[in-house]
């Protein structure tokens, strides 16, 4: 029997962001940073779906947010009218946009803050270190990370299954691909956290910490000019485009992304498949007796507890289904609430491990779908195997005791798992 996705509801106090004045009204005035929002979005994507598809907000510097598939994946084509010149979800102050061509850019982290023709080429750029061929090479190291990780607190028979687990994977897998020290993986997850997490309510923390990723990475870049190796960032720094090499800044730009979008992400959604899998006992019972299931299981948790939200920016006065949109406005590209649209999904609602038809777009849709799906698919399977081969048998400590982090990527931060 599959169980309902809803059935198991955190407390509303247990997130990791700032307090905002209550919600008045979520067509008109909804906040991403809600706690209820964050905790149980569900019932409020549907609500909006019927009421207003493409709901409006002035909080964090205003955004539309469609909520039905159709028009997700409608908007995320709409390349560049909809720009991914910011795709954060929470606009930076003003001191944070440097001004361009066509409106402000804030990042520098193409393939996914580029609109073509940049993002083409920085796209194809990156496309081979995450083909199948090459994720399988890291299968190995992450099944070790995985192992070693979940002898070292087996014994305790108790872990914070976000702290102690998921957030440990993806840094070291990213750190391995890339080349550089996965010693300071924690450093990583700070610095990662600080742009994606706590730095989209507070702007000096979101500066500070992307200074810091750019500053590491330059370091990368300068070391391998002088001393050339045999990974990641040496290959791009070894590519052409068009017999042109490069720019040094591009490539700094492009590991930022990987880093980012590599870590949050794909630990986020290692720590939702936990919690399902500690709050639903038939679910794991059937995964840790027949790990054949895990793949097809991945599939449901990515599309019922999709982590991730994307913004663009209106690069042209448009309208969209007789929504005026004016240049500068921001869109979020809300992938999680496509995925749970009844339109596209029997039942959606209805997290069921055994799901056939499931075309879920936990990865987006049109040019910037994810370039790491494949790497992010092997974590997810490789960590959920390694964790039910060990400890079969698990639940919530403190169901109370979970906190969870939203915006623009969900998922729980603390999780104490009891077995
Ligand atoms: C479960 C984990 C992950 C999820 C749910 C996820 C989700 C997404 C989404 C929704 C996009 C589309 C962005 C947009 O439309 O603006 C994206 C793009 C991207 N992701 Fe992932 N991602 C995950 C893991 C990873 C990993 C492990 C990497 C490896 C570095 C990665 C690298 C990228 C890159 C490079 C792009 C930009 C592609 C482009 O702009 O053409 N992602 N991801």
């Amino acid at each position: 029997m599959a169980d309902s996705g809803s059935t198991v509801t955190p407390p509303s106090d247990a997130v990791t962001v700032p307090l905002t004045p209550p919600v008045a009204d979520w067509s008109t005035d909804y906040d991403i940073f809600d706690a209820e929002y964050i905790t149980d979005p569900y019932p409020i994507w549907a609500d909006m779906r019927d009421e207003c598809p493409v709901a409006h907000t002035d909080r964090w510097g205003g955004s539309f947010l469609p909520t039905r598939y159709e028009d997700v994946v409608a908007m995320a084509r709409l390349v560049p009218v909809l720009s991914s010149r910011d795709p954060i979800v929470v606009r930076p102050p003003e001191s944070q946009q440097v001004l361009g061509g066509g409106g402000y850019h804030t990042v520098n982290a193409p393939p996914i803050s580029a609109d073509p023709p940049v993002h083409t080429w920085s796209r194809r750029l990156i496309l081979p270190a995450f083909s199948p061929h090459a994720v399988e090479e890291h299968a190995t190291y992450t099944r070790t990370l995985a192992r070693r990780l979940v002898e070292g607190f087996v014994a305790d028979r108790r872990v914070d299954g976000a702290q102690q687990y998921a957030q440990q994977i993806p840094p070291r897998v990213i750190a391995h691909l890339l080349g550089v020290d996965e010693g300071r993986a924690d450093e990583f997850t700070d610095w990662v956290r600080g742009v994606l997490e706590i730095g989209l309510s507070n702007p000096a923390v979101r500066a500070a910490s992307r200074e810091k990723i750019f500053n590491f990475f330059r370091g990368e870049v300068a070391d391998r000019r002088a001393n050339p190796k045999d990974d990641l960032i040496s290959d791009l720094m070894s590519a052409e485009i068009d017999g042109e090499p490069v720019s040094d800044e591009h490539i700094v730009g492009t590991c930022n992304l990987m880093l980012v979008a590599g870590i949050d992400t794909t630990w986020s959604s290692i720590g939702s498949a936990l919690w399902h899998l500690a709050s639903h006992p038939d679910d794991r019972r059937r995964l840790a007796e027949d790990p054949g299931l895990i793949p097809n299981a991945v599939e449901e948790f990515l599309r019922a507890y999709s982590p991730v939200t994307m913004a663009r920016v209106v690069s042209e006065d448009t309208e969209y289904n007789g929504c005026p949109m004016h240049v500068g406005d921001k869109v979020l590209l809300n992938f999680p609430a496509a995925n749970r649209d009844p339109e596209m999904f029997e039942d959606p609602d209805v997290v069921d491990i055994d799901r056939l038809r499931n075309r879920h777009i936990a990865f987006g849709v049109g040019i910037h779908r994810c370039a790491g799906s494949n790497l992010a698919r092997m974590e997810m399977v490789v960590a959920l195997e390694e964790f039910l081969a060990r400890i079969p048998d698990f639940r919530l400590e403190d169901p109370s005791a979970v906190t969870w982090a939203g915006g623009q990527v969900r998922g729980p931060r603390r999780l104490p798992l009891e077995f």
